[in-house]
């Protein structure tokens, strides 16, 4: 599949060689002038170079957050957060206000800790025995970790979608209408009105509407995966959030997913963790480069794809590393 980079009106050999020229130049992007002296792009150069060499060390290091995300109006807001599992750390004092209604992706070598940032968000890495955070998230002004939150009312805050679908073994209906039943909705009129439009919601009311008393298990995993945004969104939640939700889907049903984001943007923020590039580029409005557990660089898709502020991001979105 060809690179796309949707909000760029470059064509892919254009935004490629773009990409080469911020390789290659290292200069500070955003700046119309030519580049500067041989001798201050060389410094900038050995200063550029390293810095993913110097996360390895392990020293401190300030991310690239590009301005406009600050300006966005935040759902979640990742504050100064970090994470262990026994002795490893796994995220580094994380500083990540995520926009309001759009999608942001999370991108990243494996093991750099994005499953575990988004698990942070709902707290799903503390029903692990032996870890521990500090800092905080906020989910719409309230705090996630605070002492006196209630974990389950939190989640019904979050809808989760895993990399492998995960329907429960019982019916379409009853899946969709899960968050309802363990809330003791009981109203058969709202449970099916519900369900109806949470699954023309995921977009699958059409393929399924003749047969939502049947298992869900019947379903194709394409299906499957559709069924459990369903069954998160059902819950209205305020943010839902997404763990390579296509990497078991064939490019048709990624396809539908991918469309589905689309449709449910702006009624809902969306934060979705992807080892595809393309999918990042396709998907989301904001995008997260994440490196051995520390945000890098963040910033609109289109920027960080065709315009980012460091080479690294440029290296790895162009697929040089990772
Ligand atoms: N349950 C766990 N116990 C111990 N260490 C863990 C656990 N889960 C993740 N880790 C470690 O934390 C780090 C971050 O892992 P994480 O799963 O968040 O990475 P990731 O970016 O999602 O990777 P991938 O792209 O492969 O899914 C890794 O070094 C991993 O080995
Ligand atoms: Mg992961």
């Amino acid at each position: 599949m060809k690179t796309q980079v949707p909000r760029s009106e470059l064509p892919d050999e254009e935004a490629r060689g773009r990409l080469e020229g911020i390789v290659n130049d290292q200069s500070q992007p955003g700046s119309e002038t030519q580049s500067p002296e041989p001798v201050v792009r060389q410094n900038v150069q050995q200063q550029e170079a390293g810095r993913l060499e110097a996360i390895q060390r392990g020293e401190t290091f300030e991310p690239e957050i590009h301005d406009c995300v600050r300006q966005e109006e935040h759902v979640l807001n990742v504050d100064g957060f970090s994470f262990w599992y026994g002795d490893k750390q796994a995220l580094f004092d994380i500083n990540m206000p995520i926009p309001k209604g759009k999608i942001t992706a999370i991108i990243g070598p494996s093991g750099c800790g994005k499953s575990t940032l988004l698990r942070s968000i709902n707290r799903l890495n503390g029903l692990l025995a032996d870890t521990r955070h500090q800092g905080d998230i906020l989910l719409n002004g309230d705090s996630v970790y605070g002492k006196s939150v209630d974990v389950i009312q939190l989640r019904k805050r979050m809808g989760m979608v895993f990399q492998k679908s995960n329907p429960f073994p019982m019916s379409i209906f009853e899946n969709v209408v899960y968050p309802l039943r363990v809330d003791g909705e009981r109203d058969k009129k709202v449970l099916n009105e519900v369900c109806i439009q949470s699954l023309k919601g995921s977009a699958l009311y059409d393929e399924v509407q003749d047969r939502i008393q049947d298992s869900a298990l019947g379903l194709s995993g394409g299906q499957q995966q559709r069924l459990c945004i369903a069954r998160a969104i059902a819950g209205e939640p305020e943010v839902l959030l997404m763990d390579e939700p296509c990497s078991a889907l064939d490019p048709v049903a990624t396809i539908k997913i991918e469309d589905l984001m689309q449709d449910l943007k702006g009624e809902y923020s969306i934060v979705i963790v992807t080892h595809n590039m393309q999918q990042a580029s396709r998907v989301s409005d904001y995008c997260a480069f994440m490196y051995l557990g520390r945000l890098v660089e963040y910033g609109p898709t289109g920027d960080l794809f065709t315009n980012p502020i460091l080479p690294e991001t440029a290296d790895y979105v162009s697929g040089r590393f990772g």
